[in-house]
């Protein structure tokens, strides 16, 4: 009932021309695909050249970030208003590399998401614990408050179209991937908590991806997972032949 999700996020890469190249070859690889959703996200300047590019496909268009504002004076910012003119559908939030390097907050990050799903965008909300934290045994204290405050004051019917990303920080762009059972675990906790804070429907129904280093050759253990109901991949997002055989997964 939880319609899997692959999505590929590019981050800093790939210039405008190649954008379009790699978009294309995902295009004509991924037809007629209905029983999984397939999402690319390239650079701000790269959006609206690969939404043309993939209009007729079933590829869905996101955004990396931004502003939790609609227009005016907010040097540099982009809106997801903005981004629903280039042809985003989804927009990525609180990714660890803003959390991090950007120091972005979970209330800030509550403002993002109540303004995406303002504009009739999907979120996906990006949380997960450093190394640090995991093996201080704070992981289950870190996530909760990520969730808590990403998801404040939202009601249940606003959780209908947000997606949650589970991607612990040690082991994106790391080549360590948390063991298909370690996610596993994660993801029924983050799923025992929407309960909590929501209901049951929310919980059955909210798609709970992982994130950290998926490649083609541990993605098909990942996705048999009971609650694991997606990928957002990053390096191997950035390889045609790679994202179309994760798109491809077996479970
Ligand atoms: P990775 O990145 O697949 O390169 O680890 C994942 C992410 O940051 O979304």
């Amino acid at each position: 009932m939880r319609k899997p999700i692959i999505a590929g996020n590019w981050k800093l890469n790939k210039t405008i021309a190649e954008s379009r190249e790699l978009s294309a070859q995902l295009a004509k690889s991924l037809k007629e695909i209905d029983d999984r959703e397939i999402i690319i996200a390239p650079v701000y300047t790269a959006l609206a050249t690969v939404a043309d590019v993939i209009k007729s496909s079933p590829i869905q268009l996101a955004a990396q970030n931004c502003y939790p504002e609609k227009d005016g004076a907010f040097t540099g910012e982009v809106s997801p208003e903005f981004l629903q003119d280039a042809g985003c559908q989804y927009i990525i939030i609180g990714h660890s590399e803003r959390r991090q390097l950007l120091n972005e907050t979970d209330h800030f990050i509550n403002q993002k998401l109540f303004r995406v799903l303002e504009t009739g965008l999907k979120p996906i909300l990006c949380i997960g614990e450093t190394l640090q934290e995991r093996e201080n045994n704070r992981m289950l204290d870190v996530l909760t408050t990520q969730i808590k405050g990403g998801l404040a004051n939202l009601t249940a019917k606003q959780m209908a179209t947000v997606v949650i990303a589970y991607e612990p920080v040690w082991a994106i762009g790391t080549g360590k991937t948390a063991s298909a059972e370690q996610a596993e675990d994660v993801h029924s906790f983050i799923r025992g908590l929407l309960q909590e804070l929501f209901d049951s429907k929310v919980a059955t129904q909210t798609r709970i991806l992982y994130g950290g280093s998926v490649k083609p050759n541990n993605v098909d253990e990942l996705m048999s997972q009971k609650n694991i109901d997606g990928a957002l991949v990053g390096g191997a997002s950035l390889n045609a032949e790679d994202f179309v055989r994760l798109v491809q997964f077996e479970n």
